[in-house]
């Protein structure tokens, strides 16, 4: 069964510079491996068979990295690459406009109902991989997936948050609304979203034509919240251990964690 994974991949990686100087963020060291490695790892065990990656028209790094991909070989988790048939597709993001134009740009190479999303940022270590988890929780619901994480309140204004409707069980729960970095005082939630998304195809709609909202870019959480008008969302929460290498301490953290292993 085809499965797409879109790994968005041209951010400026600003809360690293001056590391992110003469690198991208993905391209960074993380243990033994790049950022980018662990999440097409990821992607390879959830039974991805085309990965769209989105890119800065000038990471050169990257591009030669993944073209390499086959030859090099060398992927956390994954004995041998050859082993799958994947179509990776690399789509310039010319100027950077936010994580949901990211998206919208991986919509022409997407045949699906379904797709996944993982942002590199967040490093999930995991040899079970979450979204293989979500895409069968997704089958299973008929519904879209997102992956929650429990944070203090004073850092609702770093996330997308996660409302929460009645309706639970053991390993999922509904969600009632998303708000994308609200102030502490708009939400008495406390629950994140994390970057793992398994979603309908039908946020295009709505990323085609939405209006720039937080910080003046086009919010993947507010084409989420558009869609939460006519499908329905559960949340699962991560069980895993998980590091934001998109910030200094995450990334020095993750670093001192596989160091350790
Ligand atoms: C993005 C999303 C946000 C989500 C976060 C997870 O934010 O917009 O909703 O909670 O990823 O890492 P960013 O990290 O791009 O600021």
């Amino acid at each position: 069964m085809s499965h797409t994974v879109v790994i968005p991949c041209a951010g400026k990686g600003t809360r690293l510079y001056p590391m992110t100087k003469n690198t991208s963020k993905s391209m960074l060291d993380l243990g033994n491996f790049k950022i980018i490695d662990y999440a097409i790892s990821e992607s390879l065990m959830s039974g991805a068979t085309k990965i769209i990656l989105i890119i800065s028209p000038d990471d050169l790094k990257l591009k030669k990295h993944i073209n390499n991909i086959y030859n090099s070989n060398k992927l956390p988790f994954v004995q041998d690459i050859n082993k799958f048939t994947i179509d990776f597709i690399m789509v310039e993001q010319i100027t950077p406009k936010g994580l949901g134009d990211a998206i919208n740009l991986a919509k022409v190479h997407i045949s699906e109902n379904h797709f996944g999303i993982i942002l590199p940022d967040d490093f999930i270590f995991s040899t079970n991989p979450i979204l293989k988890n979500m895409r069968e929780v997704s089958l299973n619901l008929k519904s879209n997936i997102l992956l929650g994480k429990k944070i203090s309140k004073d850092l609702v204004s770093n996330f997308g948050i996660i409302e929460l409707s009645d309706y639970k069980n053991s390993s999922y729960r509904k969600v009632a609304c998303l708000k994308e970095k609200p102030h502490p005082n708009n939400t008495q939630s406390n629950i994140s979203i994390l970057g793992r998304y398994y979603l309908s195809t039908k946020i295009f709609d709505y990323l085609d034509i939405l209006n720039p909202g937080h910080g003046g870019e086009i919010q993947l959480t507010d084409a989420l919240v558009e869609l939460l008008k006519s499908e329905n969302f559960y949340v699962i929460d991560n069980q895993s251990i998980h590091f934001d290498v998109g910030s200094k301490d995450g990334y020095n953290d993750a670093n001192n964690y596989l160091s350790q292993l």
